[in-house]
């Protein structure tokens, strides 16, 4: 990662777009349980934003490409050739970077919480520090073509609110995609008996969740219904199952099985201790302790998990 203070960073309040010298505030980090968190709107956002949750956002990057073929995006931006993309919630910026990448002619914006992205990255590319869950001020000559949220469910409010948000900032035929996962992991057989503290951690994360004031609206097409309900048309939904540990037949399945074992694994631990913590009530130790329970269930390769990942995109009509 670049050094923070030089990155190719703008500072913008309620999501008006002005480029200003970062104030130092962004980088006032807190700390708990010895990881880093944001400090724009300190509290907000619950997962950390330290150098090892950097590595496990874009371990999850490839994780997604190799769902689709190493494709970024699943809207048919290539027939639209959009000219504006907004990313919400970019993260590191790896996909905002890609893409600017893939799209040298189109102005690329990532917006976060945090301040963590790269100082190096294409001309066309651009990040600004923001609350998405605030008002939106970009004026209608900077609304955009296409607007992309990657791995946000459970981080959000009201859903619908920021779905309206996102589709009053689209210009006329532009297109929403959000690229996500389906929480908790299911099984194809009776194999949740397997992971009872799996099964009662998932349930106490929605419960946090939610006294946190954030919405889980399940899976894709609770998502999809709300698009249609705000004014969305022509969604699509494509869902990839992927197992959890190397029980599927066939190679490539073993691989990714591997992988999301891998990666599940690692999530454990930043998704659960602000959760636990802050909203739930537990000790450091007695959620750490939940943790490696919960690790150790999604080593148990004969429950079968999985989850699945979902690609969905609509347009706003013309
Ligand atoms: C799980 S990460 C996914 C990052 C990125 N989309 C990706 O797929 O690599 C969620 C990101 O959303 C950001 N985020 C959460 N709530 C936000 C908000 N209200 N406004 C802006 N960013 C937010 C977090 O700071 C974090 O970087």
């Amino acid at each position: 990662m670049g050094d923070d203070n030089d990155s190719a960073l703008g500072e913008s309040i309620a999501g008006s777009l002005y480029t200003a010298s970062l104030t130092s505030s962004v980088f006032n980090y807190t700390y708990e349980n010895g990881r880093r968190y944001h400090a724009y709107h300190a509290g907000n956002y619950v997962l950390p934003n330290d150098e090892q949750e950097q590595d496990r956002l874009e371990y999850t990057h490839h994780l997604y490409r190799l769902l689709v073929g190493g494709a970024s995006y699943r809207a048919p931006l290539l027939d639209h050739r959009p000219q504006r993309i907004l990313d919400i919630g970019c993260g590191t910026g790896i996909w905002c970077i890609d893409v600017a990448d893939e799209f040298p002619e189109s102005s690329v914006i990532g917006v976060d919480l945090s301040p963590i992205q790269p100082s190096w990255v294409p001309p066309n590319c651009r990040f600004y520090v923001d609350d998405i869950e605030r008002e939106w001020t970009y004026s209608p000559a900077e609304h955009f073509d296409y607007i992309h949220a990657r791995d946000l469910i459970g981080f959000i409010g009201p859903w619908k609110q920021l779905l309206s948000h996102i589709f009053d900032n689209l210009k006329p035929g532009g297109f929403f995609e959000i690229q996500d996962c389906t929480t908790p992991p299911e099984s194809i057989d009776s194999g949740l008996d397997l992971v009872p503290d799996l099964v009662q951690w998932q349930l106490k994360m929605f419960e946090g969740m939610a006294m946190l004031g954030k919405e889980s609206p399940g899976d894709a097409y609770g998502i999809q219904s709300y698009m249609t309900e705000v004014g969305f048309v022509d969604t699509h939904v494509e869902i990839h199952k992927v197992p959890i540990g190397p029980w599927a037949q066939g190679n490539k399945h073993k691989e990714l099985g591997l992988i999301l074992q891998e990666h599940v694994s690692d999530s454990v631990e930043p998704y659960t201790m602000a959760v636990y913590t802050r909203a739930l009530g537990f000790s450091a130790e007695d959620a750490q302790a939940t943790v490696e329970r919960v690790k150790n269930n999604i080593q148990k390769t004969e429950a079968h998990l999985y989850l699945s990942y979902y690609f969905l995109w609509g347009q706003k009509p013309f």
